[in-house]
């Protein structure tokens, strides 16, 4: 099974743009680059940070380019994010019963559980007592299976003291519901800190992605203060999940560098990379690799 794990658009309204970059035109890169090669993802979800400044014209934006968005997808909430004007825009994505943007989406390898850790007004991420006791519920009725669990927030501290300032500040009474939960928690997929960030939180495997957007440079020194800003290449993760395995690949979607046959003899030779014969572009039909989904 593939599962798309797409972060932080940051959209804004169309024609605005956010540290000299295209939001509206990253985020339909994305989509083409998704419909082009994983059109048979089983999910493609997108942790948060939808857009930059919670503007209902944001959200339209958002909503017009998801149109055209083949695999079913599921929407979390970010810190940047507005609640209320998302509804507005998407009244048909599921919410819990108290409104807040939580849901449940099987999968043929197990249930996804998207969580809601906005807390308006705050950069941190919350999961209030509502929210806890949701969960607490959306686990009871799945007890023995397997879970994975997407959110904004990472549910660690990753070791980048700015970040971690603005974390997940119930994590110890998230931890508690987890552990009585009952259920085989495979995976933690996250957005918030715009680099590619994998780790462990009690035991369990965590990721985070990068940005569609600007990147947060990863800390050059352990505990480094500062929080950098960068053009990184945006990306987006196709996590393959399997009975007994998880793998999951970066997939840098505005690469355009070239592609060359690993077989070809004059390749391996080559003193530099312009003596390389080229394959034809991957988007373009390339002989050798997986053919894109039509
Ligand atoms: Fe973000």
């Amino acid at each position: 099974m593939k599962i798309i794990h797409v972060a932080d658009p940051h959209l804004t309204p169309p024609g605005e743009r956010l540290f000299g970059l295209d939001p509206n035109a990253r985020l339909s890169a994305a989509i083409a680059d998704i419909n082009a090669f994983h059109r048979d993802a089983a999910l493609v979800f997108i942790a948060g940070d939808l857009v930059n400044d919670g503007k209902p014209a944001s959200y339209a934006a958002l909503a017009h380019a998801l149109g055209t968005l083949k695999p079913p997808c599921r929407l979390l909430m970010g810190n940047h994010d507005e609640r209320s004007a998302f509804r507005a825009a998407f009244p048909d994505h599921p919410v819990d019963a108290a409104g807040f943007v939580q849901s449940v989406c099987e999968t043929p390898e197990g249930a996804f559980v998207l969580l809601d850790t906005l807390d308006p007004g705050h950069d941190s991420g919350r999961l209030c007592q509502a929210r806890l006791d949701w969960l607490k519920g959306a686990l009871r009725a799945l007890a023995g299976r397997s879970v994975f669990l997407a959110m904004h927030h990472p549910p660690a501290p990753i070791g980048v003291p700015v970040l971690d300032r603005i974390a997940l500040v119930d994590e110890e009474a998230f931890a508690e519901v987890i552990a009585h939960s009952g259920v085989n928690i495979r995976h933690i997929f996250c957005g918030h800190v715009h680099c590619l960030t994998h780790g462990a939180w009690r035991g369990i495997p965590f990721s985070a992605q990068r940005s569609l957007i600007h990147q947060f440079e990863a800390p050059l020194a352990p505990l480094d203060e500062r929080i950098v800003g960068s053009y990184e290449h945006p990306a987006y993760s196709i996590a393959v999940i399997e009975p007994r395995s998880i793998a999951i690949h970066v997939r840098e979607f505005l690469d355009k560098s070239p592609r060359f046959s690993l077989a070809n003899p004059v390749a391996r030779r080559a003193r530099s990379p312009s003596e390389v014969p080229k394959l034809a572009s991957r988007s373009g039909g390339l002989s050798g690799w997986p053919t894109p989904n039509a």
